[in-house]
Protein backbone atom coordinates (compact mmCIF):
# COMPACT_ATOMS: atom_id res chain seq x y z
CA UNK A 1 0.00 0.00 0.00
CA UNK A 2 1.17 3.11 -1.02
CA UNK A 3 0.56 6.65 1.06
CA UNK A 4 -1.06 7.45 -2.11
CA UNK A 5 -3.89 4.83 -2.37
CA UNK A 6 -4.43 4.87 1.17
CA UNK A 7 -4.85 8.84 1.00
CA UNK A 8 -7.43 8.76 -1.61
CA UNK A 9 -10.31 7.09 0.01
CA UNK A 10 -10.38 9.80 2.67
CA UNK A 11 -10.01 12.49 0.11
CA UNK A 12 -12.01 11.63 -2.79
CA UNK A 13 -15.23 12.86 -1.16
CA UNK A 14 -13.61 16.20 -1.21
CA UNK A 15 -11.82 15.96 -4.70
CA UNK A 16 -15.39 14.84 -6.10
CA UNK A 17 -17.09 17.88 -4.49
CA UNK A 18 -14.40 20.34 -6.68
CA UNK A 19 -14.73 20.84 -10.15
CA UNK A 20 -12.91 18.56 -12.18
CA UNK A 21 -9.59 20.04 -13.78
CA UNK A 22 -9.33 21.67 -9.85
CA UNK A 23 -9.75 18.34 -8.38
CA UNK A 24 -6.68 17.50 -11.10
CA UNK A 25 -4.32 20.54 -10.11
CA UNK A 26 -5.09 19.73 -6.26
CA UNK A 27 -3.96 15.56 -6.59
CA UNK A 28 -0.85 16.85 -8.64
CA UNK A 29 0.01 19.24 -6.02
CA UNK A 30 -0.59 16.63 -3.28
CA UNK A 31 1.57 14.02 -5.01
CA UNK A 32 4.35 16.33 -5.72
CA UNK A 33 4.64 16.38 -1.80
CA UNK A 34 4.45 12.52 -1.50
CA UNK A 35 7.74 10.84 -1.16
CA UNK A 36 7.75 8.57 -4.31
CA UNK A 37 8.64 5.70 -1.70
CA UNK A 38 10.94 2.24 -1.93
CA UNK A 39 10.58 0.57 -5.61
CA UNK A 40 7.56 -1.73 -5.90
CA UNK A 41 8.12 -5.05 -5.83
CA UNK A 42 6.86 -6.67 -9.21
CA UNK A 43 5.63 -10.20 -10.00
CA UNK A 44 8.14 -12.01 -12.18
CA UNK A 45 5.25 -13.42 -14.75
CA UNK A 46 4.30 -9.50 -15.60
CA UNK A 47 7.90 -8.75 -16.56
CA UNK A 48 7.23 -7.50 -20.25
CA UNK A 49 10.63 -7.10 -22.56
CA UNK A 50 9.73 -5.21 -25.85
CA UNK A 51 11.39 -2.19 -28.14
CA UNK A 52 14.11 -3.25 -26.27
CA UNK A 53 12.95 -1.55 -22.92
CA UNK A 54 12.38 -4.28 -19.73
CA UNK A 55 9.02 -3.57 -18.62
CA UNK A 56 8.57 -4.61 -14.73
CA UNK A 57 4.73 -4.80 -15.84
CA UNK A 58 2.65 -4.17 -18.53
CA UNK A 59 0.49 -1.95 -16.97
CA UNK A 60 1.39 1.89 -17.73
CA UNK A 61 0.18 5.54 -17.14
CA UNK A 62 -1.66 7.13 -19.91
CA UNK A 63 -0.61 10.44 -21.38
CA UNK A 64 -2.98 13.27 -19.79
CA UNK A 65 -2.83 12.46 -16.50
CA UNK A 66 1.05 14.22 -15.97
CA UNK A 67 0.91 16.15 -19.42
CA UNK A 68 4.00 18.33 -17.31
CA UNK A 69 6.08 15.57 -16.43
CA UNK A 70 5.86 16.66 -12.49
CA UNK A 71 4.67 13.85 -10.60
CA UNK A 72 6.16 10.45 -12.78
CA UNK A 73 8.42 8.97 -10.04
CA UNK A 74 5.57 9.13 -7.75
CA UNK A 75 3.27 7.64 -10.26
CA UNK A 76 5.59 4.79 -11.15
CA UNK A 77 6.17 4.09 -7.45
CA UNK A 78 2.36 3.62 -7.30
CA UNK A 79 3.19 0.50 -9.35
CA UNK A 80 2.95 1.58 -12.34
CA UNK A 81 5.24 -0.57 -15.01
CA UNK A 82 5.97 3.25 -16.71
CA UNK A 83 4.92 6.15 -16.75
CA UNK A 84 3.59 7.92 -20.20
CA UNK A 85 3.86 12.20 -19.86
CA UNK A 86 2.61 15.01 -22.12
CA UNK A 87 1.58 15.60 -23.83
CA UNK A 88 4.26 18.09 -24.90
CA UNK A 89 3.96 21.10 -27.13
CA UNK A 90 7.35 23.07 -28.41
CA UNK A 91 5.99 26.20 -26.97
CA UNK A 92 3.87 26.43 -23.58
CA UNK A 93 0.14 27.04 -24.18
CA UNK A 94 -3.12 27.53 -22.72
CA UNK A 95 -5.59 24.97 -24.03
CA UNK A 96 -9.26 25.47 -24.41
CA UNK A 97 -11.43 28.02 -22.22
CA UNK A 98 -13.07 25.97 -19.34
CA UNK A 99 -14.83 23.98 -17.90
CA UNK A 100 -13.08 21.82 -20.25
CA UNK A 101 -12.81 18.74 -18.32
CA UNK A 102 -15.50 16.65 -17.13
CA UNK A 103 -16.70 13.52 -14.62
CA UNK A 104 -19.09 11.36 -15.84
CA UNK A 105 -19.21 9.51 -12.27
CA UNK A 106 -22.67 7.16 -13.04
CA UNK A 107 -21.13 6.22 -16.40
CA UNK A 108 -17.66 5.82 -15.34
CA UNK A 109 -16.71 8.44 -17.85
CA UNK A 110 -14.38 11.14 -18.13
CA UNK A 111 -14.78 13.93 -21.39
CA UNK A 112 -12.12 16.32 -22.10
CA UNK A 113 -11.19 19.16 -24.49
CA UNK A 114 -8.50 20.72 -22.73
CA UNK A 115 -6.56 21.27 -26.22
CA UNK A 116 -2.83 20.05 -24.87
CA UNK A 117 -2.34 22.71 -22.31
CA UNK A 118 0.92 22.14 -21.22
CA UNK A 119 4.25 24.18 -20.03
CA UNK A 120 6.17 23.28 -23.26
CA UNK A 121 9.24 21.28 -24.00
CA UNK A 122 11.62 23.07 -22.18
CA UNK A 123 10.24 22.81 -18.83
CA UNK A 124 9.19 19.34 -19.12
CA UNK A 125 12.62 18.56 -20.36
CA UNK A 126 14.23 20.36 -17.23
CA UNK A 127 11.66 18.26 -14.98
CA UNK A 128 12.89 14.77 -16.33
CA UNK A 129 16.64 16.14 -16.57
CA UNK A 130 16.08 16.63 -12.74
CA UNK A 131 14.41 13.41 -11.79
CA UNK A 132 16.20 10.77 -9.41
CA UNK A 133 14.21 7.67 -10.50
CA UNK A 134 14.61 5.23 -12.81
CA UNK A 135 11.78 3.61 -14.20
CA UNK A 136 10.55 3.80 -17.73
CA UNK A 137 9.07 7.38 -19.21
CA UNK A 138 7.62 7.40 -22.80
CA UNK A 139 7.02 11.73 -23.85
CA UNK A 140 4.09 12.37 -25.87
CA UNK A 141 4.33 14.58 -28.63
CA UNK A 142 1.94 17.26 -30.17
CA UNK A 143 2.05 20.37 -32.36
CA UNK A 144 1.06 23.36 -30.83
CA UNK A 145 -2.51 24.74 -31.68
CA UNK A 146 -1.18 27.91 -33.62
CA UNK A 147 1.56 26.47 -35.46
CA UNK A 148 2.06 26.86 -39.07
CA UNK A 149 4.03 23.86 -39.18
CA UNK A 150 2.82 20.36 -37.31
CA UNK A 151 5.59 18.19 -38.62
CA UNK A 152 7.79 20.62 -37.68
CA UNK A 153 6.68 20.60 -34.13
CA UNK A 154 6.59 16.87 -33.39
CA UNK A 155 10.14 16.96 -35.15
CA UNK A 156 11.07 19.70 -32.82
CA UNK A 157 9.62 16.93 -29.68
CA UNK A 158 12.18 14.39 -31.12
CA UNK A 159 15.11 16.45 -30.99
CA UNK A 160 13.78 17.75 -27.38
CA UNK A 161 13.36 14.52 -26.07
CA UNK A 162 15.16 11.87 -28.00
CA UNK A 163 18.03 12.14 -25.26
CA UNK A 164 16.40 11.49 -22.49
CA UNK A 165 12.91 9.46 -23.22
CA UNK A 166 12.45 5.67 -22.41
CA UNK A 167 10.40 6.02 -25.89
CA UNK A 168 8.27 8.98 -27.99
CA UNK A 169 4.67 9.06 -28.53
CA UNK A 170 3.40 10.73 -31.95
CA UNK A 171 -0.07 11.97 -30.97
CA UNK A 172 -1.84 12.36 -34.01
CA UNK A 173 -5.15 11.41 -32.24
CA UNK A 174 -6.42 14.27 -29.72
CA UNK A 175 -10.03 15.47 -30.78
CA UNK A 176 -9.02 18.56 -28.76
CA UNK A 177 -6.68 20.53 -31.63
CA UNK A 178 -8.24 21.23 -34.53
CA UNK A 179 -6.67 19.35 -37.74
CA UNK A 180 -4.88 17.15 -35.70
CA UNK A 181 -6.36 13.52 -36.70
CA UNK A 182 -6.06 14.13 -40.49
CA UNK A 183 -2.59 13.54 -39.92
CA UNK A 184 -3.80 9.93 -39.43
CA UNK A 185 -4.58 10.02 -43.25
CA UNK A 186 -2.13 7.70 -45.63
CA UNK A 187 -0.02 10.16 -47.21
CA UNK A 188 0.21 12.65 -44.44
CA UNK A 189 1.37 9.89 -41.41
CA UNK A 190 3.51 8.52 -44.42
CA UNK A 191 5.06 11.80 -45.00
CA UNK A 192 4.97 12.58 -40.71
CA UNK A 193 6.68 9.24 -39.91
CA UNK A 194 9.41 9.25 -42.56
CA UNK A 195 10.61 13.10 -40.65
CA UNK A 196 10.32 11.67 -37.83
CA UNK A 197 12.42 8.77 -38.75
CA UNK A 198 15.00 11.51 -40.24
CA UNK A 199 15.37 13.73 -37.26
CA UNK A 200 15.41 10.47 -35.05
CA UNK A 201 18.26 8.95 -37.11
CA UNK A 202 20.43 12.20 -36.31
CA UNK A 203 19.84 11.81 -32.23
CA UNK A 204 22.52 10.39 -30.73
CA UNK A 205 19.78 8.13 -29.05
CA UNK A 206 17.30 6.42 -30.81
CA UNK A 207 14.79 5.61 -28.29
CA UNK A 208 11.59 3.66 -29.70
CA UNK A 209 8.69 5.28 -32.07
CA UNK A 210 4.93 4.65 -31.39
CA UNK A 211 2.12 6.28 -33.15
CA UNK A 212 -1.16 6.91 -31.35
CA UNK A 213 -4.67 6.55 -32.72
CA UNK A 214 -8.17 7.50 -32.41
CA UNK A 215 -10.59 4.72 -31.80
CA UNK A 216 -12.80 6.32 -34.21
CA UNK A 217 -11.23 5.21 -37.44
CA UNK A 218 -12.93 3.43 -40.19
CA UNK A 219 -11.88 -0.66 -41.63
CA UNK A 220 -9.94 1.43 -44.82
CA UNK A 221 -8.26 3.94 -42.80
CA UNK A 222 -7.09 1.51 -39.79
CA UNK A 223 -6.05 -0.90 -42.71
CA UNK A 224 -4.07 2.35 -43.99
CA UNK A 225 -2.60 2.93 -40.59
CA UNK A 226 -1.61 -0.87 -40.30
CA UNK A 227 0.05 -0.98 -43.85
CA UNK A 228 2.11 2.82 -43.36
CA UNK A 229 3.28 0.93 -40.27
CA UNK A 230 4.31 -2.55 -41.10
CA UNK A 231 7.24 -1.43 -42.79
CA UNK A 232 9.15 -0.90 -39.59
CA UNK A 233 8.55 3.24 -39.55
CA UNK A 234 7.04 3.22 -36.06
CA UNK A 235 7.98 0.54 -33.01
CA UNK A 236 4.72 0.11 -31.64
CA UNK A 237 1.27 1.51 -31.53
CA UNK A 238 -1.23 3.21 -29.05
CA UNK A 239 -4.96 1.95 -29.45
CA UNK A 240 -6.75 4.45 -28.58
CA UNK A 241 -7.05 8.14 -27.66
CA UNK A 242 -9.88 9.18 -26.58
CA UNK A 243 -13.49 9.14 -28.58
CA UNK A 244 -15.58 11.33 -30.33
CA UNK A 245 -18.45 9.19 -30.45
CA UNK A 246 -21.32 8.96 -27.72
CA UNK A 247 -22.00 5.44 -26.94
CA UNK A 248 -25.43 5.94 -24.69
CA UNK A 249 -24.83 7.81 -21.48
CA UNK A 250 -26.11 8.72 -18.37
CA UNK A 251 -24.50 11.41 -17.07
CA UNK A 252 -25.71 14.78 -16.80
CA UNK A 253 -22.63 15.82 -18.84
CA UNK A 254 -22.84 13.40 -21.54
CA UNK A 255 -23.71 16.33 -24.47
CA UNK A 256 -20.07 18.21 -23.65
CA UNK A 257 -17.91 18.60 -26.73
CA UNK A 258 -14.81 16.58 -26.70
CA UNK A 259 -13.11 13.33 -26.17
CA UNK A 260 -14.94 10.57 -24.18
CA UNK A 261 -12.72 7.79 -22.58
CA UNK A 262 -13.19 5.41 -19.36
CA UNK A 263 -15.35 2.23 -19.13
CA UNK A 264 -17.97 3.21 -22.30
CA UNK A 265 -14.35 3.70 -24.60
CA UNK A 266 -14.02 -0.41 -23.66
CA UNK A 267 -15.71 -2.18 -26.06
CA UNK A 268 -15.02 0.13 -28.97
CA UNK A 269 -11.12 0.61 -28.35
CA UNK A 270 -11.00 -3.08 -27.89
CA UNK A 271 -11.98 -3.95 -31.09
CA UNK A 272 -10.30 -1.65 -32.58
CA UNK A 273 -7.10 -2.89 -30.82
CA UNK A 274 -7.88 -6.79 -31.57
CA UNK A 275 -8.30 -5.54 -35.30
CA UNK A 276 -5.13 -3.98 -35.49
CA UNK A 277 -4.00 -6.91 -34.00
CA UNK A 278 -5.20 -9.01 -37.03
CA UNK A 279 -4.31 -6.28 -40.02
CA UNK A 280 -0.65 -6.28 -38.16
CA UNK A 281 -0.54 -10.19 -38.09
CA UNK A 282 0.66 -9.26 -34.74
CA UNK A 283 4.07 -8.08 -36.15
CA UNK A 284 3.98 -4.84 -34.48
CA UNK A 285 3.73 -4.80 -30.80
CA UNK A 286 0.28 -2.34 -29.74
CA UNK A 287 -0.35 -0.89 -26.45
CA UNK A 288 -3.90 -0.92 -24.98
CA UNK A 289 -5.68 2.04 -23.62
CA UNK A 290 -9.29 2.65 -23.59
CA UNK A 291 -11.52 1.87 -20.20
CA UNK A 292 -9.11 -0.67 -18.49
CA UNK A 293 -11.28 -0.79 -14.43
CA UNK A 294 -9.85 -3.84 -13.37
CA UNK A 295 -7.98 -6.75 -14.07
CA UNK A 296 -10.66 -8.38 -16.26
CA UNK A 297 -10.75 -5.97 -18.69
CA UNK A 298 -6.76 -5.54 -18.67
CA UNK A 299 -7.23 -9.46 -19.33
CA UNK A 300 -9.32 -8.78 -22.10
CA UNK A 301 -7.15 -6.13 -23.81
CA UNK A 302 -4.22 -9.20 -23.88
CA UNK A 303 -6.56 -11.18 -25.19
CA UNK A 304 -7.33 -8.91 -28.02
CA UNK A 305 -3.17 -8.59 -29.01
CA UNK A 306 -2.13 -5.64 -26.36
CA UNK A 307 1.73 -6.35 -25.34
CA UNK A 308 1.14 -3.32 -22.88
CA UNK A 309 -1.47 -1.29 -21.14
CA UNK A 310 -2.35 1.97 -20.28
CA UNK A 311 -4.79 3.25 -18.06
CA UNK A 312 -5.81 6.82 -17.03
CA UNK A 313 -10.00 7.61 -16.46
CA UNK A 314 -9.95 4.33 -13.64
CA UNK A 315 -8.02 6.63 -11.34
CA UNK A 316 -10.15 8.78 -11.22
CA UNK A 317 -13.02 6.91 -9.79
CA UNK A 318 -11.08 4.50 -7.85
CA UNK A 319 -7.31 6.16 -6.96
CA UNK A 320 -4.02 4.84 -7.00
CA UNK A 321 -4.70 1.37 -5.06
CA UNK A 322 -6.17 0.03 -8.02
CA UNK A 323 -2.87 -0.44 -10.19
CA UNK A 324 -1.92 -3.04 -7.01
CA UNK A 325 -5.49 -4.35 -7.50
CA UNK A 326 -4.79 -4.91 -11.17
CA UNK A 327 -1.93 -6.23 -11.57
CA UNK A 328 -2.22 -8.76 -8.53
CA UNK A 329 -5.75 -10.06 -10.14
CA UNK A 330 -3.52 -10.00 -14.16
CA UNK A 331 -1.13 -12.30 -12.55
CA UNK A 332 -3.73 -14.65 -10.87
CA UNK A 333 -5.95 -14.49 -13.66
CA UNK A 334 -2.74 -15.40 -16.08
CA UNK A 335 -1.29 -18.27 -13.43
CA UNK A 336 -5.43 -20.13 -13.15
CA UNK A 337 -5.55 -20.12 -16.83
CA UNK A 338 -2.10 -21.82 -17.29
CA UNK A 339 -1.40 -18.68 -19.13
CA UNK A 340 1.94 -16.16 -19.34
CA UNK A 341 1.42 -13.03 -21.20
CA UNK A 342 2.40 -13.82 -24.19
CA UNK A 343 0.80 -16.95 -24.49
CA UNK A 344 -2.05 -14.96 -23.89
CA UNK A 345 -1.66 -12.18 -26.24
CA UNK A 346 -4.16 -11.82 -28.94
CA UNK A 347 -5.72 -15.62 -28.47
CA UNK A 348 -9.31 -14.04 -28.50
CA UNK A 349 -8.46 -11.62 -31.36
CA UNK A 350 -11.10 -12.84 -33.91
CA UNK A 351 -13.44 -12.96 -31.92
CA UNK A 352 -13.17 -9.73 -30.37
CA UNK A 353 -12.24 -7.69 -32.97
CA UNK A 354 -16.05 -9.40 -34.89
CA UNK A 355 -18.25 -8.70 -31.43
CA UNK A 356 -20.65 -6.05 -31.99
CA UNK A 357 -21.17 -3.36 -34.63
CA UNK A 358 -18.34 -2.38 -36.77
CA UNK A 359 -17.71 0.36 -34.79
CA UNK A 360 -16.98 3.03 -37.73
C1 LIG B 1 -6.37 12.11 -21.92
N1 LIG B 1 -5.70 11.43 -22.94
C2 LIG B 1 -4.63 12.02 -23.56
N2 LIG B 1 -3.94 11.34 -24.52
C3 LIG B 1 -2.86 11.88 -25.10
O1 LIG B 1 -2.24 11.24 -25.96
N3 LIG B 1 -2.44 13.14 -24.75
C4 LIG B 1 -3.08 13.88 -23.81
O2 LIG B 1 -2.65 14.99 -23.49
C5 LIG B 1 -4.22 13.32 -23.19
N4 LIG B 1 -4.92 14.02 -22.26
C6 LIG B 1 -5.96 13.43 -21.59
C7 LIG B 1 -6.61 14.12 -20.58
C8 LIG B 1 -7.65 13.51 -19.88
C9 LIG B 1 -8.34 14.26 -18.79
C10 LIG B 1 -8.04 12.18 -20.19
C11 LIG B 1 -9.14 11.49 -19.43
C12 LIG B 1 -7.41 11.50 -21.21
C13 LIG B 1 -6.16 10.08 -23.37
C14 LIG B 1 -5.59 8.98 -22.49
O3 LIG B 1 -4.18 8.96 -22.57
C15 LIG B 1 -6.13 7.60 -22.91
O4 LIG B 1 -5.68 7.30 -24.22
C16 LIG B 1 -7.65 7.55 -22.91
O5 LIG B 1 -8.16 8.31 -21.85
C17 LIG B 1 -8.17 6.12 -22.78
O6 LIG B 1 -7.80 5.52 -21.57
P1 LIG B 1 -8.77 5.50 -20.26
O7 LIG B 1 -8.78 6.88 -19.74
O8 LIG B 1 -10.13 5.06 -20.73
O9 LIG B 1 -8.12 4.53 -19.33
Amino acid sequence: MTLASLAFPLLRPLLHALEAETAHGLTIKLLKHVPPGPATAHESRLAVSVFGLNFPNPLGLAAGFDKNAEVPDTMLAQGFGFVEVGTLTPQPQPGNPRPRLFRLAEDRAVINRLGFNNDGHAAALARLKARRGSGLIGVNLGANKESSDRIADYVAGVEAFASIADYLTVNISSPNTPGLRSLQSQAELQSLLARLNEARARQRRHPPMLLKIAPDLGDSELEDIARCCDGGSVDGIIVSNTTISRPPLGSRHAGEPGGLSGAPLFELSTRQLARLYLLTGGRIPLVGAGGIADAETAFVKILAGATLLQLYSALVYRGPGLVAEILAGLAARLAHDGLTLQTARGREAEAIAHQGSSGT
